[in-house]
């Protein structure tokens, strides 16, 4: 993931973590301008993560780094110095340039066609473009039969209108002519994963020991299923499954010693799956019944870790996720080798309903702007529910943070039995693109 992407997206969550900064910009301005300011710069580790992909090295001082603002505010652009700001080199040979005229054609050519509609001074766009033309050349190297295109929607208003683009980057994704939104990962590899599943048999084979070790080491997740054969019922139920599944990639095998290195036992009664991550509890073991939603719930359920560490990274995955309620744990580093265990056992329970967060508050680049976001104070540990960006409610267990009581908690959280903490504020605006006005 690129380093603007995850300045772009943290700046966002922030802002909607906020409901005070989303309901009034102007007014939260004055207050809260120092603290996300924090979130400008690139910290020395992201950037020299960024440094090492190719694509964002040479992005470096670009002058919109990190100009958030405009996304409100399009007013911004203008002051862009264009004589310093070099838009940098990105290989777009194999995305299509699409216009009004022959828009309609090259969805009618094509079973599958990806369009996005951008702006080309908006820094999301601007943003997604090297990842975006990135996915389209590995797309076509492996022959996959599916355009990625795109539109200026500046100058191409009429499609813009037609499609209700209303900010940018909007992309959406055109099955014989049919389109929806797509909603995932502005990655490369989020966007090649997100179409192979769409276009392709959304299940792949693993026939030999290598192929095993390389996808273990090249997935974050995967799930695996040994069955008793490679074609057939088994097979296409675990296809369908992975057709509702966006984010994970389903392979299947047929062989004892693949399954062994996937953590199966050789012996276990066939069809068996498992679910493998890099992250803690690594290995989950399906019992349910082999069927497509049966499977695409547990997968849903397991995907994320038992307990979540706050970082600029992972931020999307949390504040994305369609689980929207939370559970935040803020304690300080020292505080939490003893709390972190409870936490994570109390998490088990709530695989699926709520997603455990922790955020370090006495860490100075993201926890503590983060703690003091939500209002927490001190160096006491706390426990906050949260409702999620839509309602934004949040509810706070103080005292004694014992697993029956953080149980209880969530418990009482998910019946609604748990009063605000806070006053809920109004529902913020969500700002993960770029805002469009039409001048009609
Ligand atoms: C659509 O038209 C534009 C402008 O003439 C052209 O640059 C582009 O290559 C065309 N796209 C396709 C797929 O023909
Ligand atoms: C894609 O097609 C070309 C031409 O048919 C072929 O040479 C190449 O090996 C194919 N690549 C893959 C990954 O299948
Ligand atoms: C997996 O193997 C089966 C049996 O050989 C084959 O029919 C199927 O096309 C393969 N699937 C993929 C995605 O390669
Ligand atoms: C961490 O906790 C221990 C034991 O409670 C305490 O002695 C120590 O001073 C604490 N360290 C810091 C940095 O607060």
């Amino acid at each position: 993931m690129s380093t603007r992407y995850i300045l772009l997206l943290s700046l966002t969550i922030l802002l909607l973590f906020s409901p005070a900064l989303a309901k009034s910009q102007n007014d939260a301005a004055s207050d809260d301008d120092e603290d996300l300011s924090f979130l400008e710069e690139a910290d020395p580790d992201t950037k020299s993560k960024a440094a090492s992909h190719h694509q964002f090295g040479e992005k470096d001082g670009d002058p919109d780094d990190d100009d958030f603002s405009d996304d409100f505010d399009d007013e911004n652009y203008h002051d862009f110095d264009d004589s310093e700001y070099k838009e940098p080199e990105i290989d777009d040979k194999d995305v299509v340039v699409l216009k009004e005229r022959n828009f309609s054609d090259v969805i009618e050519n094509n079973k599958f066609v990806m369009v996005e509609f951008y702006a080309p001074w908006c820094g999301h766009c601007q943003a997604l473009a090297p990842e975006y033309a990135a996915a389209a050349t590995e797309l076509k190297s492996a022959n996959e039969s599916v355009v990625l295109a795109k539109v200026d929607a500046t100058e191409e208003n009429e499609l813009a209108h037609e499609y209700d683009v209303q900010g940018f980057p909007t992309i959406y994704f055109f099955v014989d002519g049919q389109h929806k939104a797509y909603n995932g990962g502005r990655t490369k590899d989020a966007i090649v994963t997100w179409i192979k599943k769409k276009i392709g048999p959304g299940i792949y084979n693993i026939t030999t020991l290598d192929e095993a070790e390389r996808v273990l080491t090249s997935e974050t997740k995967v799930v695996l299923g040994y069955l008793n054969s490679l074609v057939g019922s088994e097979s296409e139920v675990l296809a369908d499954a992975s057709r509702l599944e966006d984010d994970v990639n389903f392979y299947q095998t047929t062989n004892p010693d693949v399954a062994k290195i996937f953590h199966l036992d050789s012996e276990v009664n066939r069809p068996a799956l498992v679910m493998v991550k890099k992250e803690a509890e690594k290995i989950s073991y399906f019992d349910g019944k082999f069927d497509k939603s049966t499977i695409a719930d547990f997968v849903f359920s397991n995907k994320l870790p038992l307990v979540t560490i706050f970082t600029r990274e992972n931020a999307p995955s949390v504040f994305e996720s369609p689980i929207k309620n939370q559970l935040l744990l803020f304690a300080v580093s020292n505080d939490s080798e003893k709390l972190l265990p409870v936490f994570e056992e109390a998490a088990k329970s709530f695989k699926g309903k709520l997603i455990f967060v922790y955020v370090q508050m006495d860490n100075e680049d993201v926890g503590k702007p983060v703690s003091e976001y939500f209002g927490i104070t001190g160096e006491a540990p706390k426990v906050l529910a949260y409702t999620g960006n839509d309602d934004a409610k949040k509810h706070i267990l103080d005292g004694e943070l014992t697993l029956d009581k953080i149980k209880t908690f969530g418990e009482d959280f998910l019946e609604g039995k748990v009063k605000p903490f806070f006053k809920s504020d109004p529902i913020p605006e969500t700002v993960s693109s770029c805002i469009w006005l039409f001048l009609s």
